[in-house]
C-alpha cells in the first residue's frame, strides 16, 4: 500500500510509473523507489529463501546492512533490493540460497 494522497502535502504529481517483472509477473512501480518498496506495495513480502533451512526472508534492516532482501535483479544475484532503485523493465527473481551466476 502506498500513500498516494497526503492531507497536507496533497497528491504527488512527480511520480512516474514504470513496469517491472517479478518472478514472471508484470507489475507497476514508481521510478526510483527502492525495489523492496515496490514489492511491498504490490503485496510481496518474501524476497529470498535461506540456503540451509529454506526459510523465507523479507525486509529486515531496510538500510542495506543485513542482506535479508537479496534478490536476483537482471540476472545478478545478491542485489540488496532495499537500497537499489527501480528502473523500467527490471527483471526481478526471488533468490534461492546464494543465487546462481549465469555465465554467458
Ligand atoms: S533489508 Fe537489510 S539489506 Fe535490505
Amino acid at each position: 500500500m502506498r500513500v498516494n494522497y497526503h492531507p497536507i502535502l496533497g497528491k504527488d504529481e512527480r511520480k512516474k510509473l514504470v513496469k517491472i517483472v517479478v518472478d514472471g509477473r508484470e507489475m507497476m512501480a514508481v521510478k526510483g523507489e527502492p525495489i523492496a518498496a515496490a514489492l511491498l506495495a504490490n503485496g510481496i513480502r518474501k524476497l529470498r529463501k535461506t540456503r540451509k533451512k529454506g526459510e523465507y526472508r523479507g525486509v529486515f534492516c531496510g538500510i542495506g546492512r543485513c542482506t535479508d532482501c537479496a534478490m536476483i535483479v537482471d540476472e545478478i544475484p545478491n542485489i540488496r533490493t532495499c537500497i537499489t532503485p527501480v528502473k523500467e523493465g527490471m527483471q526481478i527473481i526471488t533468490q534461492e540460497g546464494l543465487g546462481k551466476w549465469e555465465r554467458k
